[in-house]
């Protein structure tokens, strides 16, 4: 993945992860306050009369922040419920009350793909919001051109319909903790006492030294886009993140620099895997990061890692079927699903992927043919695109299969993407908004059941 090695240094380190465009994360979990699933009229009523924390999140973070938020103003006494932003409708915003904003940009200034269904159908309309009063935390990161373009745009629409500010827009860089205290003084400021200055909003794993313990490359045979197998295990501590999560390597030299890439493995299998596609720049140049992983770092060597929590990724709660859609290293994203499932002895996956060649780049073929031969994957697809004279993508299998996508949604599948968001992911979207309809797949969003992990 290339791309994300010709970026700047700030900016790949969100790409190479496995990060995203649009996954989601919003409607699952608990509340502050209470049941999330609740018939608008309670939500209106709570809205109306408390104070009501908003998020969308595409990875997790904003979620993550809206939650504490939550939690830190209902634990000094106010009422305080925390919902996804496509839990509103306009009713609820017309019934004004006091709403805070905390709202992540994905993509290029997108929406998060939960959120994207609130955007069309609200965002831009006209409506009359003049009982309301919000605070805006937009989360985002200046390496993108449309920094925290989607809470900028939310804000921008809530003061053209009449709503009253109770402060400034936040914008967070980042994470940046100073940005998220300024978040804390003006809440105070507000009136919404939100506990001790300084609490973290949101956690993180510390770094720590990781061996290198395997690598080898996956396509040996592939000169021009070399594929390889990286191995970790930790040199303290234990092993543990869920499929779905990402690892952040700090890369070594002058200035420092990070880059996430999606774990492949789980825990049980005893070690970090990473597919680490290494990139060269038109002049031959390794990519920072991929070379490092690839080249730099000698086997036995120590990497200083760091597990990110990526709950937009995680698998849906109560184990659904599963239809895993990706190509090149998104395999790895995927790959971590289907271990987890394989532990578990959880059959009912359908994995589509794609790469170039069958004989040079069918990554993890034994341990896929493995779980085929146990169950744990029941329909299997492969698109190499280069071994025959057109082009075969993933998205024409998926075409190609309409009725059986169809039928495993309706029997409540839930869908992962992992891989290309420039081609592949695009692609795919649209072959499932032509199949099961627009409006569902943003349903589908919205609940958690359509997670992408695109970069
Ligand atoms: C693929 C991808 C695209 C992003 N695009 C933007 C963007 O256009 N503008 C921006 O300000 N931030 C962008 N970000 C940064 C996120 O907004 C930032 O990482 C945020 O903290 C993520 O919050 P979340 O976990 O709630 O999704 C992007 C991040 C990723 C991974």
């Amino acid at each position: 993945m290339p791309l994300s090695e010709l970026l700047p240094a700030d900016a790949d380190r969100l790409i190479a992860a496995a990060a995203v465009a649009v996954g989601y994360v919003g409607l699952c979990g608990g509340t502050a306050l209470g049941r999330l699933r609740r018939r608008p009229a309670d939500l209106r009523d709570d809205i109306a009369g408390g104070v009501t924390v908003v998020h969308a999140s595409q990875t997790g973070l904003a979620e993550q922040v809206a939650r504490r938020t939550a939690q830190s103003i209902a634990d000094a006494g106010h009422a305080c419920r925390a919902v996804p932003l496509s839990a509103l409708d306009r009713p609820m915003l017309e019934a004004g009350g006091r709403m805070l904003l905390v709202l992540s940009t994905t993509g290029e200034g997108d929406a998060p793909d939960a959120a994207a269904g609130f955007a069309r159908r609200l965002l831009g309309s006209e409506v009359e919001l003049s009982r309301l009063q919000y605070g805006m935390l937009a989360l985002g990161d200046r390496s993108y051109r449309q920094f925290c373009a989607f809470g900028l745009a939310v804000a921008d629409w809530l003061d053209h319909s009449g709503a009253e500010a109770l402060f400034p827009t936040i914008t967070v860089d980042d994470g940046d903790p100073e940005a998220l205290a300024r978040w804390q003084q003006a809440l105070a400021a507000a009136g919404l006492d939100a506990g001790p200055a300084g609490r973290p909003w949101i956690e993180a794993a510390p770094f720590g030294p990781w061996r290198l313990v395997e690598r080898r490359q996956l396509n040996p045979s592939d000169a021009e886009h070399p594929a390889f197998h990286v191995a970790f295990r930790p040199e303290k501590g234990e092993l543990r993140w869920q499929a779905g999560d990402l690892a952040r390597i700090a890369v070594p030299g002058e200035p420092p620099c990070h880059r996430d890439y999606s774990i492949a493995s789980v825990p049980e299998e005893g070690r970090l895997v990473l597919l680490v596609r290494q990139a060269r720049a038109p002049d031959g140049t390794l990519g920072r990061g991929s070379g490092w992983l690839t080249e730099g770092l000698a086997e036995g060597g120590s990497a200083n890692l760091q597990i990110r929590r990526n709950s937009g990724f995680h698998a849906p709660a109560g184990d659904p079927p599963l239809i895993l859609i990706g190509n090149g290293t998104g395999l790895a994203g995927l790959r971590a699903h289907l271990a987890a499932r394989a532990a578990r002895g959880i059959g009912g996956a359908w994995l589509l992927f794609g790469e170039r060649r069958r004989a040079a780049d069918w990554f993890h073929r034994e341990t896929i043919e493995d779980w085929v031969a146990a169950g744990i994957v029941d329909r299997l697809d492969l698109a190499f695109s280069r071994d025959q004279p057109e082009r075969v993508y993933v998205q024409h299998r998926l075409r190609a299969a309409a009725a059986d996508l169809a039928a495993r949604v309706d029997a409540g599948a839930a869908i992962l993407v992992c891989g290309s968001a420039e081609g592949m992911a695009p692609a795919v979207h649209a072959v499932l908004a032509d199949v099961l309809g627009a409006d569902r797949l943003e349903r589908l969003a919205e609940e958690g059941r359509y997670r992408r992990d695109v970069y």
